[in-house]
């Protein structure tokens, strides 16, 4: 696990250019900042945290712990009470919030809070025009962007008949079609079925492919943990947790994890009884079942630290709890 503020391998050279987007990615900086709202609340104390380009960074935390706050920082909605955001070693402040918006695309938490337009091609089309983006250009951008989101058909739609959950995936969509080097997503999964999660899927891999910084913040803790290469988790305004998927759901962090009022992963929990690590691969499920693969405390290794007089809530109903009394122990046994 990387210590808060360090940066994680495997992203791409600084100043890099992601294949269709028309800026280097820079690399992102928070150096011990903090934010207050002018009401006093306090939303982010001395939060440091180093984002390599071409990384993808899940955030998660529970509600209120500054996820949506700090994220706010990084396209000028939002300026630091105290400390620096640096892009490319460069501090924010100065950037004007029209150049920000060619180098950082945010979908907000609140779709509702994002859409304005009369309709859904208008409002995909936007963002690049502000970017300077006109004719051919912009019509593809705008087609691919809704594309991608499922929404082609809905192109002539006014945003305001479309359902929630599609209206997340517009707000995507128009951040998507700036087709900008970070793109931070505030909760893209909220309200998706099925489908609606596997385009977002599909939208971070690629993004991630392109070699774009990708940033998610999730509650969905099954789409951060194979979606993402890194994640960070925060509680009350700072980070607490800082690593690769399976370290921060790896056994030995369920304690802070639910002292975030997180549940790591049932994949991890179960792969964790199965002795199969923290992130399984559905392959290894299957050949350790198949195997006839007893949990972990059911072959005399005692209880795990998640289980049994735990105080958090996978501790009392996960799978890999209760002496073989889950369904999967009923499974492997
Ligand atoms: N506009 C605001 N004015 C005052 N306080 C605010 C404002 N927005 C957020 N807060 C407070 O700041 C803190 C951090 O809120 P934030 O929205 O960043 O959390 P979050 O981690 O995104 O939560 P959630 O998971 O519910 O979206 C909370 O205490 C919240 O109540
Ligand atoms: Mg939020």
């Amino acid at each position: 696990m990387t210590a808060p503020g360090s940066t994680a391998p495997g992203s791409t050279a600084p100043g890099s250019t992601a294949p269709g987007s028309t800026a280097p990615v820079p690399s992102i900086e928070f150096e011990a900042v903090s934010f207050s709202y002018p009401d006093g609340t306090r939303a982010l104390s001395n939060v440091g945290l180093a984002i390599g380009p071409g990384e993808s960074v899940a955030i998660v935390g529970q509600n209120g712990s500054g996820k949506s706050t700090l994220v706010r920082h990084l396209n000028g909605l939002l300026r630091p009470t105290a400390g620096r955001v640096l892009l490319d070693g460069r501090d924010v402040r100065p950037i004007h919030v029209a150049r920000l918006a060619g180098l950082v695309g945010l979908a907000f938490q609140n779709p509702d809070r994002q859409l304005f337009a009369g309709r859904v091609s208008a409002e995909a089309a936007f963002g690049p025009r502000n970017l300077g983006i006109r004719g051919q250009e912009l019509d593809e951008r705008v087609r691919a962007a809704l594309e991608d989101v499922g929404l082609a058909a809905e192109a002539a739609t006014t945003p305001y008949d479309l359902g929630y959950s599609s209206r997340k995936l517009l707000a995507l969509a128009s951040v998507l079609a700036m087709r900008t080097p970070i793109l931070v997503l505030d909760e893209p999964t909220t309200g998706q079925d099925a489908r609606g999660v596997a385009r977002v899927r599909e939208v971070v891999a690629r993004a991630a492919g392109e070699g774009r910084t990708l940033i998610a913040i999730s509650h969905d803790m099954r789409f951060v943990a194979e979606s993402f290469r890194r994640v960070v988790v925060m509680r009350e305004g700072r980070v607490v947790l800082d690593g690769a998927p399976d370290v921060v759901f790896a056994e030995t962090a369920w304690g802070d994890l639910r002292a975030s009022y997180l549940e790591p992963p049932l994949p991890a929990v179960a792969g964790a009884r199965l002795g199969l690590g923290s992130t399984p691969t559905d392959a290894a499920f299957v050949a350790a079942l198949a195997a006839g693969g007893a949990p972990r405390a059911g072959r005399g290794r005692g209880r795990g630290r998640g289980c049994g007089g735990g105080r958090g809530q996978l501790a009392d109903r996960g799978p890999g709890c209760g002496g073989g009394r889950g369904p999967l122990a009923d499974r492997g046994q």
